[in-house]
């Protein structure tokens, strides 16, 4: 038994797998969390459409991993302690049985398990265009408190010199609802871009 903070980090079938290795690494770097993977099909499926990267590997990168089927594991339970669960990528999907409690795999169970038990649920939806469908879904869930919806959106404020920049600022956003603070994170104060060290 470590005292190390508890991340739920689910993946599903959306577009941005840099996302999700970008997050892995970040928590996988802060000594005072520990992250625990439960990736859909739909994500093993889109990972290896955009990342030169094993499915073995993403999974080494997260302290704890289920598969999704495991619907009795840690996660599917409220007596499992976290600070919450991300959901990086959700594709339109899994917002949906998310919104509607439809908890058929660990992914959805452990979305469920984070609503009810008041924790934080940090939703990084991702689909374009989007349709009335997945905004009304959006928008109800943003309006229960702890859930943040937070789309991959661009950034230019920091002037990235690269895509790999660009994504890290996307995880670090998506990781500071947890109290996370990625190193080379750009923060924006008012006049000018500070990091965090
Ligand atoms: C390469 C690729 C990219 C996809 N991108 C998206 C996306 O951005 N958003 C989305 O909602 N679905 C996207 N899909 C479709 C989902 O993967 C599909 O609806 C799947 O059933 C989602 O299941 P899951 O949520 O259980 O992973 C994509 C599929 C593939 C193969």
């Amino acid at each position: 038994m470590n005292n190390k903070k508890r991340i739920i980090v689910g993946s599903s079938g959306a577009s941005g797998m840099p996302l999700l290795i970008e997050c892995l690494k970040i928590i996988k770097d802060n000594p005072d969390y520990e992250s625990h993977l439960i990736m859909s099909k739909g994500a093993e499926i889109t990972l290896s459409h955009e990342c030169n990267i094993e499915m073995c590997d993403v999974l080494g990168l997260a302290d704890y991993t289920y598969d999704e089927s495991e619907i009795g594991a840690g996660p599917a339970s409220g007596s499992f302690k976290t600070e919450g669960m991300v959901v990086v990528p959700c594709s339109m999907k899994t917002l949906s049985g998310i919104h509607s409690g439809y908890a058929d795999t660990l992914l959805l169970r452990a979305c469920d398990v984070t609503i009810k038990e008041h924790r934080n649920l940090v939703l990084c939806t991702r689909e374009t265009p989007l349709s009335p469908i997945h905004l009304r879904n959006m928008q109800e869930l943003s309006m229960m408190g702890n859930i943040w919806i937070i789309p991959p959106m661009m950034t230019f404020y920091i002037h990235p010199e690269s895509i790999e920049e660009m994504t890290y600022h996307i995880a670090a956003k998506l990781l500071a609802p947890f109290g996370i603070e990625a190193p080379q994170y750009k923060r924006w104060t008012g006049n000018e871009i500070k990091t965090y060290d």
